[in-house]
């Protein structure tokens, strides 16, 4: 299924670096490259620097998916800051699949600050994963619980 064919449009994070995925995301729009509008990017120092409790608050507050965008293994400014981002991504992404949220809403990708199409490429893969499936079930029991006080 293509973005284009999604009856939804998902919110997503880009929780990017401020090295090589912040300079990828600024070259794609120098380019005037298009990436869905659902896509929200917020900076991090590093990826390194994201701790578990941002990536699940954010869960908690309703977002539908997670991309968090890092330098390339072996480049993090902060040695080996993506590294860790990439061993912690996989444990959280363990926890979404015992809670039933589903792993697939985050997901963890390297790039160089070169690297416009890529960056803009896996905003879209996002969009389509997260978009197929569905929204944050979180998001979804709180607008019912919301409706249900008025
Ligand atoms: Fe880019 Fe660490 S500075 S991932």
């Amino acid at each position: 299924m293509t973005q284009r064919e999604l009856p939804w449009e998902p919110e997503i994070i880009a929780f990017c670096c401020n090295y090589c995925a912040h300079s990828a995301a600024a070259l794609a729009g120098l380019k005037r490259m298009q990436y869905p509008s659902g896509i929200r990017i917020v900076s991090t120092p590093c990826t390194g620097k994201l701790e578990m409790e941002h990536i699940l608050e954010a869960f908690e507050k309703g977002v539908d998916g997670i991309l968090i965008v890092g330098c390339l293994e072996g480049d993090c400014h902060f040695v080996d800051g993506n590294l860790r981002a990439r061993k912690r991504t996989d444990r959280i992404r363990s926890i979404l699949d015992e809670i039933g949220l589903g792993a697939e809403r985050l997901q963890m990708v390297n790039l160089t600050d070169t690297m416009a199409s890529a960056f803009v490429q896996y905003m879209q893969e996002a969009v389509t994963t997260v978009g197929t499936l569905g929204p944050n079930p979180l998001k979804v029991s709180e607008n019912k619980e919301s409706a249900g006080k008025s």
